[in-house]
Parts: structure tokens; C-alpha cells; sequence
């Protein structure tokens, strides 16, 4: 979702010509080295004093920031669409009207809106066919009705949920181009109104049975699916995100309780107002529906005909993605935050271990475990690279003063308030938690936190993992589990990127780490994706103002890290109002799809194609080499 921060400051502060000192130098790199000791980190600190641009793992050189209405790469890389919002699934499926006039039943079997998180499955034995699911977070209501505003009906309202949800779509390789392969029969839409199930502790609760469902096993529909995870199993993971914001209330003067004011609930409904048109969003007549929302839900992709689940052991919270990993004797670990200012990091550990030999006896995996939330010490204070110590704390009923005495009945209100109960065992408040990657090199974890605007004040202190005051650049944290093992309960951190304007701001902590230049600066580091070289791929939703506190840094962009010397690249720039958020590959590496959201968010923008009409339409982007090559190398 793009980035709807108050507080855009543009005082121009300073305006000093720095030369930014190349990386961690050799001095800093030993005393972290000494700091983190023995053989637990050894490989997590930055390996090797370099200088910029020596990295062998980037194999291109860093673009400049840019503002123009396209698609930027660097020489010898090209782009095409894959598919975009509104493009039919079927062939003989209604066409994308520009006019907004299509209806909700056409915008059913279409590609939904503002792609986001997205995943590929393989064929087994099949290089040149796949499915991908493809989440679809929002809409842009300036496009999606002929009026422009927001929804003024039912049907419109139902045309909105149309947009959200997921798109699961085939696509085929020829002449080394991936396309969508429309009338496939895996292609399907999951949007607001699709079926869904509602399993694990939380399913029949007393607070998720409605009127419409007593058994409180069965929902309607997944909507603001910000970004995903792949199972080991094949299947797909969509994350419910800011679920609230689609809440309101009839009752103006309506009272919330305290887990619903956590969640956000408001009545006013941040302005969408569903709950005027649809009264399952109306909080004042339902408020059970709310707790259906916010969950991690699994689907089957190569299955068209199965109901999607909704995951209730992970958690209910505004979910970003879901990091799998494996703990060292064979249970499945889901790594996920939860995107909001001074909200929380969680771990799930599944109780059964994994069968890799029979993906189908997975099936339930997902409903039964235990759930963590991350709490981190204040580290060692060093401005440039911080680092410390950590540990995830159980989120059990009965343990860890979680029980009758601080209002939880069951495990089930446990999960369904996690956040509550997060808060009872002091877990840190973080800078907007938002994707989780697992490195496939060396099992270290990297989290986005995004910005916070409010670090320093509102009960959240500036330190540790979050050593920025009113936090506007973002930085991305990482951390390695004790013997490398994701089921441990211990583990070392330390910040990768600490993103800030050398442009605008000397030194840190707004100038950012010593691996931020005037060359790759960016703010709001968001999407993460690993490739299978071990290269981070870095996404951001952040200001594209391009003035004040973000001059110089261009529209929204995705750059390249290399983990081990921390060198950072910026590899494309997106059009005009775009978020850059979604990332996968093609099994070859040859072939880099990533997502452009909301183009011409606030208009200015006609991408990726110039209609009659210039609206702008999300896309996903096929980037490859001329030449053929992996992308990156
Ligand atoms: Fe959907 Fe937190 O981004
Ligand atoms: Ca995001
Ligand atoms: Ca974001």
C-alpha cells in the first residue's frame, strides 16, 4: 500500500557536498567482529573492507535516480508486461473498460488491482510453464468507477472487493519470453467474496461466528492481500493487511473495546465506506466480522477447485508476507510482521515436522504450533552499524503472564488478539515491520522496517533495532538464530541498511549507514526478495516527492545488495506515483518479475501503456537481459 505518512517534512536542512566513505571499513568491521564473538556471527557482519562498486555478486552498475513515466534499468536489460490490472482471464472474458463502467461480475474473472506479494510454482519436469499467484492489495478508487470517488452502491462496493484478493495465473515461455497464458485452466480469481475456511485454535471461537456464519468456520472472502509466502509444500501463502481501514460504523458515537481500538477499528472507516453500502463491514452490526479479517490464508494454486484456509495459529494481525524456513529436526517456521508503528515481529513453529516426501500430508501443517513474538535488547549503540542480542517469547495461553488475569479466556482470543498479547510479554516495538527473506546462502533473516515518523514519542523508544527519531528512511534489520537453527529461541541482530539522505543530512543517523551514497539512496525499503545467488533484491513504497527530506532519491525503485559486503545498487526505477512491491523469478534466474503498484497513484502517470483515456493500470514486469543471462549477475 503506498506510503500515506503525515509528517512529509520538507525542511531542507543542511545542503552539504558529502563524499560518503566507501563501507564498514576494516577498524569498524573488527570490533563487530570482537563485539558478536565466536562462531555465531561470523559470517553475519560485513565480510571484507571494500570500496563501492567492487562487488563481484552485482554484475551491473547502479542507475540514477529518475523521475520520468517508464520503466529505468540499466544498459543491456529490458522489460515487458506480463499481465496488468483488468486483463481477462478467460478468452472469451469481458475487456478491461477504461471508462470504469465495467461491472463487478466482469472485474470477478479479471486480474485484479495493485498487484503486490506474488509467487511461482513449477511444473515438475516442465522448464517453460508455471502458475504464479499474484496478490491484489487494493484499488484506486480515482479509476475504478466512471465518477472517480468512492463506492456509492452495493455494486460498487462489490466491484471493489473484485479488485482485491488473488490472482492465480498460468504462464508459458517462448522464445525466452514468459507470457500469460489466458484461458488456462488454473487461472482463478479469489477475490472478496470468494469462499473461504477459517481453521486452526481460532476457527468456531465465539468472537468469529456472525449471523451469516454461527459456526464461525466459514467467511467470505480475503481482501487487502499486501504481500505472500511459499511453502515447501506448494502452496501459497496471502497475507490480509490493513483489513480494518475496510470497517465502519452506522453508530457515529459507537464505543470499542480495547482490543478493536488496537486493531484500529474507527467508525468512520478511513473514507472507503463499504460499511454504508454492505452492512458485513457495518461494525455496529457486526463486530465479529472484523475478527475474520487479518489472517495468513493458504491456497492450493495447482488445485482450482479448493477452497482457500485461513491460518488461524499464525495469528491475526496486519500481516505484510510470511518468510518460511525449517528449524534443524524438521518443523516448518514462519517468519512475519505485522506493518503498522510500533507493532511487532512474530515467529510461528509448526508442533509436526515437515514431509517433504508427501506434500499433500502438509495439509493441515499450518493449524497447529506455536507462536512467537521478538523481542530485542538495546544493542550496542553504534550509529553506522548497531548490533545485539534478541529472543522470541512463547505466546502461549498460561505461560508468560498471557492468562485470565490479563483478559485472555483461551488460546484462540490469544490469536485472534495477538497483538494484546504481545504487548502483555513487552515485545519491541519495531518501525513498521514489513517483508521477512530468508537468505538461501546462510539462513540470516532480513526484515524491512519501513519508517516511522512517530519513533520517540508514543511509548516507543529510540534504540536498538529502531535508533532513528522520527524515522522517515527506513532501515532493514537482520538477524542469525543461535547455531543457525530457525527453531531456536536466541538469536544475535544487527542493521544491514540504515537508509538516509547523504544529500540532505551529514553523517547518521539521516544521512543513513556508511553503505548509503548519493548514488543509491532510496527511503522506505519495503519488498525483499532473495534470488538463488544469494544477491537481496531491495523494494520500496516510499516518498517520490523527489524534494525536501527525499531530493535526489527519484520515483519509488528496487535495488540489489550484496549481503555480505553490504554494497547497494540501484537496479530499475518505476513510473511516476508507483510503489515497486512483488518479486519472484523464473526457475532459471533468467527471467525477474516484480510489481508495479498504483502507477499515477495521484495522477501524471499513463503506464504501462497509453490509453484513449491515460489511465494508468498495475502491472507485473517481466525484466530480462538482452543477452539472455541471469538477471544480476
Ligand atoms: Fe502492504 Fe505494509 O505493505
Ligand atoms: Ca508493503
Ligand atoms: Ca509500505
Amino acid at each position: 500500500m503506498s506510503l500515506l505518512e503525515e509528517n512529509q517534512s520538507t525542511d531542507l536542512e543542511n545542503m552539504v557536498g558529502l563524499s560518503r566513505r566507501g563501507f564498514i571499513s576494516a577498524g569498524a568491521l573488527c570490533g563487530a567482529a570482537m563485539f558478536l564473538g565466536g562462531n555465531l556471527l561470523s559470517r553475519s557482519v560485513l565480510a571484507a573492507s571494500v570500496s563501492a562498486g567492487t562487488s563481484k555478486l552485482l554484475g551491473f552498475d547502479s542507475i540514477p535516480a529518475a523521475t520520468r513515466d517508464t520503466i529505468s534499468l540499466p544498459p543491456g536489460y529490458k522489460s515487458s508486461v506480463l499481465i496488468s490490472w483488468g486483463q481477462p482471464l478467460q478468452k472469451d472474458g469481458p475487456a478491461f473498460d477504461p471508462s470504469g463502467n465495467g461491472t463487478a461480475e466482469q472485474q470477478e474473472v479479471q486480474f485484479g488491482d495493485n498487484n503486490d506479494g506474488m509467487s511461482l510454482f513449477e511444473f515438475p519436469a516442465e522448464q517453460d510453464r508455471a502458475l504464479m499467484a499474484i496478490n491484489n492489495e487494493y484499488t484506486n478508487y480515482r479509476y475504478l468507477y466512471p465518477h472517480g470517488g468512492m463506492p456509492q452502491s452495493a455494486d460498487e462496493v462489490r466491484k471493489a472487493l473484485a479488485c482485491e484478493g488473488v490472482s492465480v495465473i498460468e504462464v508459458r515461455r517462448q522464445n525466452g519470453q514468459w507470457h500469460f497464458v489466458q484461458g488456462s485452466r488454473y487461472n482463478r480469481r479469489i477475490h472478496g467474496n470468494a469462499p473461504i475456511d477459517l481453521s486452526g485454535p481460532a476457527a468456531g471461537h465465539t468472537l468469529v461466528k456472525t449471523s451469516a456464519d454461527p459456526q464461525g468456520k466459514h467467511v467470505l472472502g480475503t481482501f487487502q492481500n499486501c504481500a505472500n509466502g511459499k511453502t515447501p509444500w506448494g502452496t501459497y501463502l496471502t497475507c490480509e493487511e490493513n483489513f480494518t481501514d475496510c470497517f465502519g460504523s452506522s453508530n457515529a458515537e459507537q464505543k470499542f473495546d480495547a482490543a478493536q481500538k488496537r486493531y484500529g477499528a474507527v467508525a468512520a472507516s478511513k473514507e472507503i465506506n463499504w460499511h454504508q453500502h454492505d452492512e458485513r463491514f457495518d461494525l455496529a452490526k457486526h463486530p465479529n466480522e472484523l475478527n475474520r479479517h487479518g489472517w495468513v490464508v493458504e491456497i492450493d494454486p495447482f488445485d482450482p477447485q479448493s477452497t482457500p484456509v485461513k491460518r488461524t495459529a499464525l495469528g491475526r494481525f496486519k500481516h505484510e508476507n510470511a518468510a518460511l524456513a525449517e528449524t534443524h529436526d524438521g518443523h516448518a517456521v514462519v517468519y512475519m510482521g505485522d506493518d503498522e508503528r510500533g507493532e511487532f515481529i512474530y515467529k510461528f513453529v509448526s508442533r509436526d515436522k515437515i514431509n517433504h516426501k508427501d506434500p499433500k500430508a502438509n495439509r493441515d501443517l499450518l493449524d497447529h504450533g506455536t507462536l512467537y513474538v521478538a523481542r530485542f535488547d538495546a544493542g550496542d549503540g553504534n550509529a553506522d552499524h548497531p548490533k545485539g542480542q534478541g529472543e522470541w517469547i512463547e505466546l502461549t495461553h498460561g505461560k508468560n503472564g498471557i492468562d485470565a488475569s490479563s483478559g485472555f479466556a483461551d488460546q484462540a482470543q490469544v490469536l485472534i488478539h495477538a497483538r494484546l498479547a504481545a504487548s502483555v510479554v513487552k515485545a519491541t516495538r519495531m518501525d513498521r515491520p514489513e517483508w521477512i527473506v530468508v537468505s538461501p546462502k546462510d539462513g540470516q533473516v532480513y526484515c524491512t522496517l519501513t519508517n516511522n515518523a512517530k519513533r520517540g514519542e508514543d511509548g516507543q523508544p529510540v534504540g536498538g533495532p529502531n535508533p532513528r527519531e522520527k524515522n522517515l528512511y527506513g532501515q532493514i534489520l537482520r538477524w542469525r538464530t543461535e547455531r543457525d537453527d530457525h527453531g531456536a529461541k536466541t538469536f544475535s541482530w544487527d542493521l544491514f541498511v540504515v537508509a538516509g539522505n547523504p544529500g540532505v543530512h551529514a553523517g547518521t543517523p539521516k544521512g543513513g549507514s556508511s553503505n548509503i551514497t548519493p548514488q543509491n539512496m532510496f527511503n522506505s525499503p519495503d519488498g525483499l526478495g532473495f534470488d538463488n545467488a544469494g544477491r537481496l533484491w531491495i523494494l520500496t513504497d516510499g516518498d517520490s516527492s523527489n524534494a525536501g527530506d527525499f531530493a535526489g532519491m527519484g520515483n519509488n525503485q528496487m535495488l540489489c545488495a550484496d549481503p555480505l559486503t553490504g554494497e547497494i545498487r540501484r537496479f530499475m526505477v518505476g513510473p511516476v506515483g508507483c510503489e515497486v512491491t512483488g518479486i519472484s523469478f523464473s526457475p532459471d534466474q533468467k527471467t525477474l518479475f516484480v510489481g508495479i503498484q498504483h502507477p499515477g497513484e495521484n495522477g501524471g502517470s499513463t503506464f504501462p501503456e497509453h490509453l484513449p483515456d491515460g489511465k494508468p493500470r498495475s502491472s507485473v514486469m517481466a525484466i530480462s537481459r538482452e543477452d539472455g543471462g541471469i538477471v544480476g549477475a
